[in-house]
């Protein structure tokens, strides 16, 4: 008898031992199993009365053992459960299920040709300057030889800061003219893209914000006809080689002679259309030499220096160039307007 009861109790804790409760759930069944107030160990006390008196210590000792392993095992797996429990939350995983197609995002029309325009000015020695869209009156006005009362530095044009007397927003990246020349003597030969302000009324085909690419070259010996080869050589890159350019004498306060070039027409080849407005030729941008007075203000001696200058806004050959009809359309985001893009150069 007393032998048999010896028997169970040590087959009880080979029991707690094997025990593996891995969910919440088995682990308190465990609990209850051998720590509840019904727990299997209390009727194994309650037998010791049929154990010979010098046996019962050995049989109490053997008892407490199975509980305290009990105890042990409980309060080491309690946490180790909870722990399981929580990473396993929400994961069960179908791994036979097809994945989530990754979508693919789409380069702005405006950094593409942005792009397309340094890149063409790069293969032949420009390097890109860029500059601070924050800009103070001398290097966006005064340097680039704008007197006072131009109308370019009219209020109405131009964002002043209200708190910060003397700064603005920049009107045109010629600015970076004045930053580059002041820091640098010749041979200079940079393009400078970036953004540019205008206190526009904002409607299909005019905003106030924009982005222009700016071209000077300085260097001796400078002449009209290396600007004229530059340009066309940009024309021909940029929209065909078929384009011709054809220039018209214009003012720029920085440039003296100025012009504003046109391309013929890559929509309709030149035989005119709305595009054209029936003309057959497009205006892309402003160029002319760099006027003698913008050097000397810069710091470099117009005895010695020549250089040709040029401007160009982006947001109207990426119209032409993408047929997008209303410029807002570049600055609202619309990911309806972005995704038709992903498949561009
Ligand atoms: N800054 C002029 C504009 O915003 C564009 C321009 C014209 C830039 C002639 C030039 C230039 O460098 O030579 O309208």
């Amino acid at each position: 008898m007393s032998k048999e009861l010896f028997d169970n109790v040590r087959a009880l804790i080979e029991e707690i031992e094997r025990a593996q409760p891995t969910t919440p759930e088995e682990l308190e069944q465990f609990r209850i199993r051998y720590l509840g107030s019904k727990n299997v160990l209390k009727p194994l006390m309650g037998q010791i009365r049929h154990i010979p008196n010098e046996q019962k210590r050995e049989y109490g000792r053997l008892v407490n053992q199975a509980k305290q392993l009990a105890e042990r095992k409980y309060q080491e797996l309690k946490e180790v459960v909870a722990r399981a429990a929580e990473a396993a939350e929400g994961q069960d995983l179908d791994l036979t299920a097809p994945g989530e197609p990754l979508e693919q995002g789409a380069i702005h029309p405006l950094s593409t040709t942005l792009n397309r325009i340094v890149r063409i000015f790069e293969r032949i020695g420009f390097t890109v300057a860029e500059e601070r869209e924050i800009e103070d009156d001398w290097h966006n006005f005064t340097a680039m030889n704008t007197p006072e009362d131009h109308p370019a530095r009219d209020m109405q044009d131009t964002y002043y800061l209200r708190d910060v007397p003397g700064m603005l927003l920049r009107t045109h990246t010629s600015s970076v003219q004045a930053r580059v020349m002041t820091r640098q003597q010749p041979p200079i030969r940079i393009i400078a893209p970036g953004r540019v302000y205008r206190n526009e009324t904002i409607s299909a085909r005019a905003h106030c914000q924009f982005h222009q690419v700016e071209g000077l070259y300085v260097d001796e010996g400078v002449s009209f006809a290396d600007l004229k080869q530059t340009l066309l050589y940009f024309a021909r890159q940029m929209f065909g080689p078929r384009v011709r350019i054809r220039m018209r004498p214009s003012y720029f306060p920085f440039t003296e002679p100025s012009a504003e070039m046109d391309v013929s027409c890559f929509i309709c080849d030149a035989k005119g259309c709305n595009i054209c407005k029936y003309t057959g030729w497009v205006e892309i941008l402003g160029c002319g030499m760099v006027d003698p007075q913008v050097l000397e203000n810069c710091g470099i001696d117009p005895t010695r220096y020549t250089g040709y200058a040029f401007g160009m806004g982006i947001e109207r050959q990426a119209m032409l160039l993408y047929g997008i009809n209303d410029i807002r359309l570049f600055f609202e985001n619309d990911v309806r307007f972005l995704r038709q893009f992903r498949a561009a150069f």
